[in-house]
């Protein structure tokens, strides 16, 4: 037992459950709906052109930090063979097997800790797919990879597609216009390594509720690429984009200056 990690984790759980229902509401999109069609995906083109590069024909899959499923439901429907989903949201995993009941796709969602993910899946996944605001949650990357590379398959690739940590520097913009006078000053350091405190994780609707403190934490691209690293996993490829996937930096993609996405691509020796 990590007595740190756990100490943020099981906060974070009560934060990421009080979420759950309020996204429901406010996403944009009605996922029941969008899943009742055959081949549904929500991937965007980077991330569909790197997975279909693995091919995804007969390829177990496991997402880490699911969330909904509603990524790892997509790429069961652009091909992969089945998909497992690990979250510690009771609440968002509820909601993963109810769309992919909808979606028919073979999909399994494991509500855990990832720090508790079992021996049992050790050495079982062609694929570990991590996306878009999964490694913020994650107090020791040491420790994380370590058990991304323990559930993958000797060959098998990790996928990793997320916020640039430059975007720690610059402003998050709810209404995605860049903020009036902006004069660009760090909101963070690069190299912070205090606890970030935050409440309130509706970033679709951005409603204000009763919101648990969560708690993130901050790494820089080097801390991740050696973590991968050093959980023996070869790395293949590292590629930074100008585009927004946190929907709060529409303002910094349009002046095109910034990093504020990477996929990172490796292989399990
Ligand atoms: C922003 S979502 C990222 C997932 C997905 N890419 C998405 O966009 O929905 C972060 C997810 O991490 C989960 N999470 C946070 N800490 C975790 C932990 N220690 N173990 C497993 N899941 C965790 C939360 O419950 C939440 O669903």
């Amino acid at each position: 037992m990590n007595e740190g990690w756990k100490k943020y984790s099981e906060a974070n759980r009560t934060a990421w459950n009080e979420a759950a229902p309020i996204h429901r509401k406010t996403r944009p999109v009605d996922l029941n709906e969008f899943f009742s069609k055959p081949g549904a995906s929500l991937l965007d083109p980077v991330e569909t052109g790197i997975l279909k590069s693995f091919g995804l024909d007969g390829k177990t899959v496991a997402q880490l930090c699911c969330n909904n499923g509603r990524d790892l439901i997509s790429i069961v429907n652009i091909g992969a063979k089945s998909g497992t989903g690990f979250d510690i949201s009771d609440g968002f995993i509820e909601e993963a097997r109810e769309l992919a009941k909808t979606a028919r796709a073979d999909c399994e969602f494991v509500r855990t800790d990832i720090l508790d993910i079992g021996h049992e899946y050790d050495n079982r996944f062609d694929i570990v797919y991590i996306s878009i605001g999964a490694l913020a949650w994650m107090p020791d990357l040491e420790v994380f990879f370590g058990i991304a590379a323990r559930i993958m398959r000797p060959g098998g690739n990790l996928f990793i597609y997320e916020h640039h940590p430059m975007t720690y520097l610059i402003p998050f913009e709810e209404s995605g216009f860049a903020p009036e006078g902006l004069v660009l000053k760090p909101e963070y350091s690069y190299f912070n390594k205090q606890t970030i405190e935050g409440r309130g994780l509706d970033y679709f609707g951005f409603t204000e509720y009763g919101a648990s403190k969560n708690f993130e934490f901050q790494h820089t691209l080097g801390e991740i690429v050696n973590s991968v690293i050093g959980a023996g996993i070869e790395l293949c490829e590292l590629k930074e984009y100008p585009h927004d996937i946190a929907n709060g930096f529409k303002w910094a993609e349009e002046m095109g200056k910034f990093p504020l996405s990477y996929t990172l691509t490796g292989r399990k020796k």
